[in-house]
């Protein structure tokens, strides 16, 4: 393979820019030509395709966002949108692909590879909710993100004794929630793998504000439901005063974390070496800190799961 090209796509996630370098450095150590092709899929089946050099990716490994611009496209769900992009891969001479994002991004390659064009996902999303890994580019950086909110929000709950939903996102998964529960020792823990009954929300509340407790922080993800309607909820069932903090897309920005920037720098420049090893329709990915690969198809049928003991434990320390 001389060729290959690099596209990130789906939401963006901090490390993203890192992974990008790492493969653009990787392949031309290698003396492979890399091609940049921004905003996604969509610029794919547009053309919007660039070569790439060492310099290309200097002083980005620090920058969140991702300079190859992303996007989501209906278009190239359908069979002529991937024939397009094909097409396009075919006319610059690029042999193989790698894509940076999430399960849809990854559903785009599967759908090329099983078409005979070599695609390997890289996985690169704030929600961690992919399978066969145990973190995804950008999580660690919105943890972060999250937890400097909540330690600030904290502050202001206690000067006026009062009770806060923090809504973080994760989309159906409740990794960012769960971690940032248990990082920021919050009283409850709401998320879409668990169910948490009302009752026992209300009954914590009530005994945390017996014992003198100042502030109560309650960390629900996106995919549970509205933190307004929650609020609410909880505003009608009890005396204690609430706020609700909708965190929102800051989540999603910001300089990388030193973890995310390690670990997009392995996966990038793994994804390369895979690619130029003749293998397609994988996945790379991190477990128990070491470099691992998978079939993307599996990896999308299979359910990323949350750590149960995680979820006890944060039980267990917020009695
Ligand atoms: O997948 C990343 C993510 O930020 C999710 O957590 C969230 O549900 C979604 O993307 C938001 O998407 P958009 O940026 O299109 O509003």
């Amino acid at each position: 393979m001389k060729k290959i090209g690099v596209l990130t796509s789906g939401g963006d996630a901090p490390g993203m820019n890192a992974a990008i370098r790492a493969v653009v450095r990787k392949a031309i150590y290698h003396n492979v030509e890399v091609y940049g092709i921004k905003y996604g899929y969509q610029g794919l089946m547009e053309g919007n395709i660039e070569r790439m050099e060492i310099g290309s990716v200097g002083d980005i490994i620090h920058r969140g966002g991702t300079i190859l611009y992303s996007a989501r496209s209906e278009e190239f769900k359908t069979d002529a949108g991937q024939e397009k992009a094909i097409e396009q891969l075919n006319k610059f001479g690029i042999e193989g692909l790698i894509v940076i994002g999430g399960d849809g991004s990854f559903r785009g390659a599967q759908k090329l590879t099983e078409k005979g064009y070599p695609c390997i996902g890289v996985p690169g999303t704030i929600d961690n909710d992919i399978a066969g890994t145990d973190f995804t580019i950008g999580f660690d950086t919105a943890l972060n993100t999250v937890i400097e909110a909540i330690d600030k929000v904290r502050d202001t709950a206690t000067s006026h004794e009062r009770t806060y939903i923090i809504e973080v996102m994760g989309r159906n998964a409740g990794d960012l929630a769960l971690w940032a529960g248990l990082a920021d020792g919050a009283e409850s823990i709401l998320i879409p793998e668990k169910k948490e009954d009302f009752s026992t929300v209300v009954n914590k509340l009530k005994r945390g504000r017996k014992r003198g407790k100042k502030h109560s922080i309650i960390v629900l993800a996106e995919g549970v439901g509205s933190g307004f309607d929650y609020g609410k909820r909880i505003e009608e069932s009890t005396d204690l005063e609430t706020r609700v903090t909708v965190l929102g897309h800051i989540q999603r920005g910001g300089s990388p974390s030193a973890a995310d920037r390690v670990l997009a720098s392995r996966l990038g420049a793994q994804a390369v070496d895979l690619l130029l090893e003749g293998k397609a329709g994988r996945m790379v990915g991190i477990e128990k800190n070491v470099l691992v690969d998978h079939d993307i198809a599996k990896v999308l049928h299979e359910k990323h799961t949350i750590n149960d003991d995680m979820y006890k434990l944060s039980q267990e320390l917020s009695i």
